[in-house]
């Protein structure tokens, strides 16, 4: 496995791949990687050609009072993990090789990323859009996985391949729950004992909505889930469902419904959410 650390020297790579006709298969992460991520690399492996991960904590999609500077990382696990799973590369710039000095160019997508976790976190998709984009350009990925519990994220990145003609295909993983089914999740390793126990109450609420999730039932399934996770001592900065395709409110006509969630326990903002199609 290839460890790369600078832009242009993952550019090179890439484009030597790319000459040589091989397929590139993007896997982006934050890094602290878990089962969940280790799903997203076994479907690139699967997809056939290179697979590269891209470990990179990107500043630009954190607000000024998050938690960017906690945020965990372990490239050696990370890398153990990479290569254990069969990827080929490990892109792993620091800050200063993806954001030039003065930095000006931004990706905005400008409806889907309004509501949802767009609303508290005003600059996060500008932040994912412009990374992503860049991580695009300088792996030359052909085929780019993202898993389905950031949905919003997903849907996002679908959005602006579509919109801006990027020659990507994205593909979009199962969400993975730990064996108390809390959504897999880096932030996870912020929540006390107490905190983690609490936490059950997002899976559980929407795990129990998720059989008969249909337009007639989602007002009902969201003051369910929101009073489910309240009691448990979260705090709600949304539960909402949505058209899964368009994330415009749910109709009678709505094919798929996206049941989703962000709460805090203590310090810890969680999301979690399922996808009904019907
Ligand atoms: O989902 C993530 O980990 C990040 O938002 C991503 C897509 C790697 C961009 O920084």
């Amino acid at each position: 496995m290839e460890i790369i650390r600078t832009s242009s020297e993952m550019q090179k790579r890439a484009l030597e791949l790319r000459a040589a006709g091989k397929k590139i298969v993007l896997v982006p992460t934050m890094g602290f990687l878990h089962a969940g991520h280790a799903s997203l690399i076994d479907i690139a492996r699967r997809e056939g050609g290179v697979v590269a991960v891209s470990i990179f904590v990107n500043p630009t999609q954190f607000g000024p009072n998050e938690d960017l500077d906690k945020y965990p990382r372990d490239f050696k696990h990370d890398c153990e993990l990479c290569a254990e799973h069969g990827a080929d590369i490990v892109f792993a710039p620091e800050p200063a090789e993806i954001y030039s000095p003065g930095h000006s160019t931004w990706v905005v997508e400008e409806k889907l990323s309004k509501g949802l976790c767009g609303r508290t976190r005003p600059i996060h998709f500008r932040g994912v859009a412009t990374v992503v984009t860049k991580l695009f350009n300088l792996t030359q990925a052909t085929v780019a996985v993202f898993g389905r519990k950031d949905a919003q994220q997903a849907l996002i990145i679908k959005r602006m391949v579509r919109d801006l003609n990027m020659p990507v295909r994205i593909v979009v993983a199962p969400l993975v729950r730990d064996a108390d089914k809390v959504a897999l999740s880096s932030r996870n390793r912020y929540l006390s004992e107490s905190e983690r126990i609490a936490a059950r109450s997002i899976s559980r609420a929407l795990l129990a909505a998720e059989p008969t999730l249909r337009p007639e039932t989602a007002a009902d399934a969201v003051a369910t889930v929101r009073a489910a996770i309240e009691a448990a001592g979260g705090k709600i900065d949304y539960v909402e469902a949505l058209s899964a395709d368009t994330l415009d409110p749910v109709t009678a006509g709505s094919r798929s419904i996206l049941l989703a969630v962000a709460a805090w326990f203590g310090p810890t903002r969680l999301i979690d959410n399922v996808l009904v199609e019907f």
